[in-house]
């Protein structure tokens, strides 16, 4: 296998993890190297269904490396919390202690990050954003406004002594003045750290340019993406998006290769969209047909439990995705979930409702969502269960008339078809 970036082409939940633990077979390490514990990545190896927020999809195999990257922000008790309930579903302490490693240089999401997202979201009201409210935009503004703590600093207590002396005034009077929330004295705030200091203790690592630079050169690589591309910071649906970067760019930053690294871009698209929390949506379904989706996809968040909002494929958006996600190849998961279908559509254009003009690429400014509406194709349904179906070959005619489709719009080959959660329900065309 080829050094592989997976990327959500979509708005997150596309399945990312399920490729990702089935590509981790045939690779040596695997990056984490964006988001936070946002993120909620299911995998399901013989019906046992496994989540994960923070940690690489990859840590079910024995003897891989799974890496956080200095991308990623964590939650320390959100980490702990996903360690100790992956041991409970039997993956030992001792492979988890052996497998994980984490960047010194991941940013540490805070107790007053959380806070501060909670705020902001019911100050919004009406126009709040939708996030998961793990603190995961306030971390990434202290990072990029240069006042975070990295895990590195949790083991230097005179280093994080005097940065605290920096930082904290500034963050009290934030807390204090604009938000009304709580404050924290110096005392608290390195008592709290211990205490994250303890729960990474086992998996930081020091030598990680050692590290890195052993796997760049002898092992195969896989980047895993966490949300999606139009979620992105600076290419999604802004505001409505996460605070970080899924594109594949991202994974040459947050993790640590550099871009010559990646030889591979697999984009992981659902058979239809779906999208939870709020901003635009132009395929959005408000009927029974997106009921119906819902239902039989069970689409509901792995993190918040939020209903997933769901819609037909939208190939305009797909193809800006290509473009900006920088995506080589794509992944079509839930593609089952049409089984029962008479009808499905793909929209390829956005019509402006007042002009009635057709435009075919995609429009950035998201105010001007509003105005268009989905332009469709109507493909037959197979009406059958392709759920068994291991074999490109014998999927039904209307299936792959339907994917052929999508791969003519999207200009990259579809390599992998999911039509089922478990490792084994996969397609590899
Ligand atoms: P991620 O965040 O992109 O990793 O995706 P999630 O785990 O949030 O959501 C994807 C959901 O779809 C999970 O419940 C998966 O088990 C499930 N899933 C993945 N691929 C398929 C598929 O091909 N068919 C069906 N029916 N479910 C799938
Ligand atoms: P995975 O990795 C789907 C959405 C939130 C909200 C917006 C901003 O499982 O695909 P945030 O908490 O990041 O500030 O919220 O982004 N969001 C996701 N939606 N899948 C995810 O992750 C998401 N992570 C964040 O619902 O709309
Ligand atoms: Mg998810």
């Amino acid at each position: 296998m080829k050094n592989t970036v997976v990327v959500g082409a979509q708005f997150g939940d596309e399945g990312k993890a399920k490729i990702t633990d089935l590509l981790a077979h045939q690779a040596d390490f695997i990056i984490r190297y964006q988001g936070g514990s946002n993120a909620g990545h299911t995998v399901v190896v013989n019906d046992k269904k496994y989540k994960f927020h923070l940690i690489p999809s990859g840590i079910l195999y024995p003897n891989k490396t799974c890496f956080m990257g200095a991308g990623v922000v964590i939650c320390p008790e959100d980490f702990k919390k996903e360690v100790d309930e992956i041991i409970s579903q039997g993956v030992s302490f001792d492979q988890i202690r052996k497998s994980l490693r984490i960047s010194p240089l991941a940013h540490i999401t805070m107790p007053y990050h959380r806070a501060i997202d909670g705020w902001c979201e019911a100050d919004l009201g009406e126009k709040k954003i939708g996030t998961t409210k793990k603190g995961i935009g306030p971390t990434y503004t202290d990072k990029y406004n240069r006042c975070g703590i990295r895990v590195e600093d949790l083991f230097d207590e005179n280093l994080l002594s005097d940065k605290l002396d920096i930082i904290l005034p500034m963050k009290n009077k934030e807390l204090q003045y604009v938000y009304g929330l709580k404050t924290y004295t110096k005392e608290e705030i390195l008592k709290i750290c211990k205490e994250y200091k303890e729960i990474f203790t086992p998996y930081v690592c020091f030598n990680w340019q050692e590290i890195i630079a052993d796997a760049k050169k002898n092992k195969t690589v896989l980047f895993e993406g966490a949300q999606g591309v139009m979620l992105d910071i600076d290419y999604g649906t802004y505001p409505y998006v996460t605070s970080s970067n899924p594109v594949a760019g991202g994974a040459a930053v947050g993790g640590s290769m550099g871009p010559l690294a990646i030889q591979e871009v697999i984009g992981v698209f659902k058979a239809y969209t779906t999208r939870v929390g709020e901003g635009p949506f132009i395929t959005e379904l408000n009927d029974e047909t997106g009921k119906a989706i819902q239902q039989i996809g069970i689409e509901y968040g792995v993190t918040t439990g939020r209903a997933r909002r769901c819609g037909w494929f939208d190939a305009v958006f797909a193809k800006y995705s290509v473009l900006v996600g920088g995506l080589s190849a794509a992944a079509i998961t839930k593609l089952d979930v049409f089984d029962s279908f008479d009808e499905i559509k793909l929209c390829t254009g956005y019509k402006n409702k007042k002009t009635c003009e057709i435009i075919k690429q995609y429009p950035t400014k998201v105010a001007t969502h509003y105005n268009y509406e989905p332009v469709y194709e109507r493909f037959k349904g197979w009406k059958t269960d392709i759920s068994q179906i291991k074999k490109y070959e014998d999927l039904p005619e209307a299936a792959k008339v339907y994917l052929n489709k999508l791969e003519e719009i999207l200009e990259i080959p579809i390599k992998i078809i999911s039509v089922g959660p478990n490792r084994d329900q996969t397609i590899f065309k």
